[in-house]
């Protein structure tokens, strides 16, 4: 019997790869020899290494990046809907944020002290977000770090409660999976030699049943949660889910922080404002300062207060929280930029419009060649995925994810002018991307799965 995965034949898919891989090493022999003199100054011949976890032959090497476009050092421009994975999610160097740079550059990059500029990003923050009570971090790994640290010293409490297959950066606590229905540390760390079951929970999302039992235990500070898994196979909130998990909380004194790094796609103000959520503490990163390494996390008034109380009770010294280059005049004068002018509700208006344009044109591509697939969405943020949904928890993505397929489509797609993200199949629209470019896109995705569904 052939082998099938996702419904397609395995022969068909390795001949469709080999011709794909062909076809991109073809056209790039200047990404090709510089790869090979990368090789000699970057570990694995790149300066990041996830750069290598793209399914290409060799990494596509960008000579530069405007709007929601990619040109390649072998002159290759590509429709780019991977967007830095949501860090340029509102187009590559938005006008107001390269204008805020040139100015801030003439005055200062980092000094360690506050600025008027600051003061009026905290403003901005609390209308684009809600009433919290700000800090500027630069990554929002550091981010989630730092709301944690908060979370266990106002309650007292040593665990986080995560949900199964997510991402929050590479922040150690969450890093746990479940088996068997157990917490343990996830298999593939690095280096790891904390049982992390000692500081996390981990439980399915959607099982509002799992969240009070872990509740029930006392033991934890904080749930931290995207309200939309997006680093998986995308998983959407059960009607009620959000509602529930803010009541347990509320119920056990644990707090809830909901990270919006991702779902900040959702629309103005995140999933957040966009469907009336009510975190104790709010995470943001990524594109929130337009590109600039930079994150933002709040807190209510009512979790200030606690903080500070616990703040003038430790020992002086370190704290754990905060970083040298954190809270910069350059990050404010981007964040200023990007909420003010970038960030708006109109910008958003148009991402949702061409999400749901390029959905819809995904989803009729599937019908029509009976792929075995679907597509999920969340505001600018699209997925298709190869295998059936909707998916409910984390357990439903990790089986719905399908590497070789995956892989095949990524390169496939990047031979047809189409870049998207190396991880499940992940399409972001921004305000600056066109019409056009979602249209070809949708052609480029028919004219692959002809291929693979004949
Ligand atoms: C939901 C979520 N939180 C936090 C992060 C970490 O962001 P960074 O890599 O900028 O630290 C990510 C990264 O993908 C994420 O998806």
């Amino acid at each position: 019997m052939t082998d099938i995965i996702a419904g397609v034949p395995r022969d068909r898919l390795t001949r469709f790869r080999r011709v794909e891989e062909a076809r991109y090493a073809a056209g790039r022999p200047r990404s090709k020899a510089a790869q090979g003199a990368a090789a000699e100054v970057f570990v694995n011949a790149v300066p990041l290494h996830w750069m290598a976890d793209w399914p290409l032959p060799f990494p596509l090497l960008v000579d530069h990046a405007a709007g929601a476009t990619l040109t390649d050092i072998d002159g290759f421009v590509v429709d780019d809907f991977c967007l830095g994975d949501t860090g340029s999610m509102f187009g590559h160097s938005p006008a107001p944020v390269a204008r805020a740079i040139r100015k801030q550059a003439r005055r200062g990059l980092t000094t360690m002290l506050p600025s008027e500029a600051g003061l009026l990003t905290g403003y901005l923050l609390c209308d684009t977000f809600g009433d919290f009570r700000w800090q500027v971090a630069t990554t929002a790994t550091d981010a989630n770090r730092f709301a944690l640290r908060v979370a266990r010293a106002v309650t007292g409490r040593p665990k986080v409660l995560v949900f199964n297959g997510c991402y929050h950066g590479t922040v150690d606590d969450a890093m746990v999976t479940l088996r068997d229905g157990r917490t343990v540390t996830r298999p593939g760390l690095l280096g790891q030699v904390e049982d992390l079951s000692l500081v996390a929970a981990c439980v399915e999302f959607n099982d509002m049943a799992g969240v009070e039992a872990a509740l029930a235990t006392g033991q934890i500070a904080a749930v931290l949660a995207e309200p939309v898994m997006t680093n998986s196979c995308m998983v959407l909130p059960d009607d009620g889910f959000h509602a529930a998990l803010r009541d347990a909380c509320t119920r056990h004194g644990a707090l809830l922080i909901i990270d919006e790094t991702h779902t900040i796609s959702t629309g103005h103000g995140g999933y957040t404002r966009v469907h009336g959520l009510d975190p104790d503490m709010f995470v943001v990163g990524k594109c929130v300062a337009g590109g600039m390494p930079t994150a933002v996390w709040g807190m209510r008034p009512v979790i200030e207060a606690r903080y500070l109380l616990a703040n003038a009770d430790r020992a002086s010294g370190h704290s754990g929280m905060g970083t040298t280059l954190s809270a910069n005049p350059m990050q404010f004068a981007c964040l200023v930029a990007t909420l003010a002018e970038v960030m708006t509700p109109k910008a958003h208006a148009r991402m949702e419009k061409g999400a749901a344009r390029l959905a819809r044109g995904l989803a009729a591509a599937i019908r029509k060649h009976h792929a075995p697939w679907h597509v999920a969405r969340v505001g600018a943020r699209v997925e298709f995925i190869c295998a059936p949904g909707p998916l409910r928890n984390g357990t439903d993505a990790a089986q719905a994810h399908m590497p070789e397929v995956e892989a095949a489509m990524n390169l496939a797609l990047l031979n047809r002018g189409c870049l998207i993200a190396p991880f499940h199949n992940m399409m972001l629209v921004s305000p600056v991307t066109r019409k056009r470019q979602i249209d070809r896109l949708i052609a480029a995705f028919n004219e692959v799965l002809a291929e693979l569904f004949q």
